[in-house]
């Protein structure tokens, strides 16, 4: 079959691959970006659920914008988006409909690179080229941050339309920006007039440290801002927003009545019963709470069973460590965890086409891990190291 050239060449995701291995029996999986399946908010929506049946309402057509009382809801947890909405089948469905609005083929999307999987796929898809963003570190400082120098040379060559960026818990690096990086990249895109895409699913997930600004208020006129509630709520809904400017919201919404007329009415119903249940905040907290508990023993199993076999940085919220493995192939150690029956990703698969990977790093997922099981995860992960084949 002649299929176009962006499909044809699109490979199959190697995590969505890694998830069926995942389910096996007696395999660990740190290997998605899973909340915590005990942790699901199965209980705040499960009135709403059985209730459903009762609002044939929401079994008819619905608005392409999204349920109503689901955009008042957002205006009212969100006001600093200050925006109109439009409701997604999950964030990934914002990210190709901002791919389909703004990108001919060739166009330039900059991302910080290692990058979320999905988005590649996606602007891979409306055939863009990808302009990498690396991290430095600055001496004398913790961590490292996004290199604004080539961030301004790639759009100094005016073929950046985009930047898609993930602020809060990168992933896959885990990573949050500073305050002052985010001022400066809002300074830099409304000066080069780039449209900056703040995808943030795992922003309310912050366990340490201050919370800082969301990119929208400080460069309203060109941030499209993306939520999803995967990582807060329930995955298999499939539900995400996106708010940016009425311009741009109303495009996107006519691409969504060609690719889906709208989201499922009771989907949305549900997540907004969800974000209105007066147990809502304690439901976020819990999750921060169990989620640095994870974190914390992960990282001291990582210290106490690998030592020095492995360098990372501690994350402030979130659900990954990027572990910077100092001998060997993130790839090979991948394989050889999958044979002592546990899922991690290899750092070689968040790289774009084109960009030569670096294949020294594994991502590791701490959410969807079970604190019983962490201990043994980690000694699986000992036993598939290069020095100990
Ligand atoms: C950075 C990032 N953006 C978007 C998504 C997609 O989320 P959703 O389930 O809302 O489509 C993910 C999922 O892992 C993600 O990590």
């Amino acid at each position: 079959m002649q299929f176009s050239s962006p499909a044809g060449s699109l490979k199959p995701s190697y995590i969505r691959e890694i998830l069926s291995a995942a389910s096996q029996p007696d395999m660990i999986s740190m290997a998605g970006g899973l909340p915590a399946s005990s942790l699901l908010p199965v209980d705040l929506i499960r009135t709403s659920c059985e209730s459903l049946a009762d609002h044939r309402e929401l079994f008819q057509y619905g608005a392409s914008r999204g349920y109503s009382p689901l955009i008042t809801t957002l205006n009212k947890l969100y006001p600093e988006q200050n925006n109109p909405w439009l409701i997604c089948n999950g964030s990934q469905q914002g990210i190709d409909l901002i791919a389909r609005a703004f990108v001919n083929p060739g166009d330039g999307v900059v991302a910080e690179i290692p990058a979320y999987l999905g988005a590649l796929q996606a602007f891979q898809l409306s055939g863009a080229q990808i302009y990498p963003l690396y991290h430095i570190s600055e001496a004398g400082e913790a961590g490292s941050k996004p290199d604004l120098i080539q961030l301004e040379s790639h759009f100094k060559t005016g073929k950046v339309k985009l930047f898609y960026a993930v602020p809060d818990f990168h992933n896959p690096t885990g990573k949050a920006w500073s305050e002052e990086t985010r001022i400066r990249v809002s300074n830099l895109c409304r000066h080069y007039g780039v449209i900056l895409i703040e995808d943030s699913p795992y922003r309310e997930l912050r366990f340490s440290g201050e919370q800082c600004s969301s990119l929208t208020p400080l460069c309203p006129e060109v941030c499209i801002s993306l939520k999803s509630f995967s990582k807060i709520g329930f995955p298999g809904i499939r539900l995400g927003a996106m708010s940016g400017p009425a311009e741009f919201i109303a495009i996107a919404e006519r691409i969504k009545q060609a690719t889906d007329l709208h989201t499922g009415l009771p989907q949305q119903a549900l997540i907004n019963a969800l974000l209105n249940h007066p147990k809502y905040p304690d439901h976020l907290a819990h999750l921060r709470n169990s989620y640095r508990g994870r974190h914390q023993q992960l990282r001291s199993e990582l210290i106490k069973q690998l030592g020095n076999q492995v360098q990372f940085e501690r994350v402030e919220g979130g659900m990954f460590i990027w572990l910077k493995l100092t001998k060997g192939s993130g790839t090979n150690v991948a394989a050889r965890a999958l044979k002592h029956k546990l899922a991690v990703v290899p750092g070689a698969a968040f790289y774009p086409e084109g960009v030569i990977a670096e294949d020294s790093a594994i991502r590791l997922n701490f959410s969807n891990t079970e604190p019983t099981l962490i201990p043994e995860a980690v000694s699986r992960l000992a036993n598939s190291l290069e020095s100990s084949s």
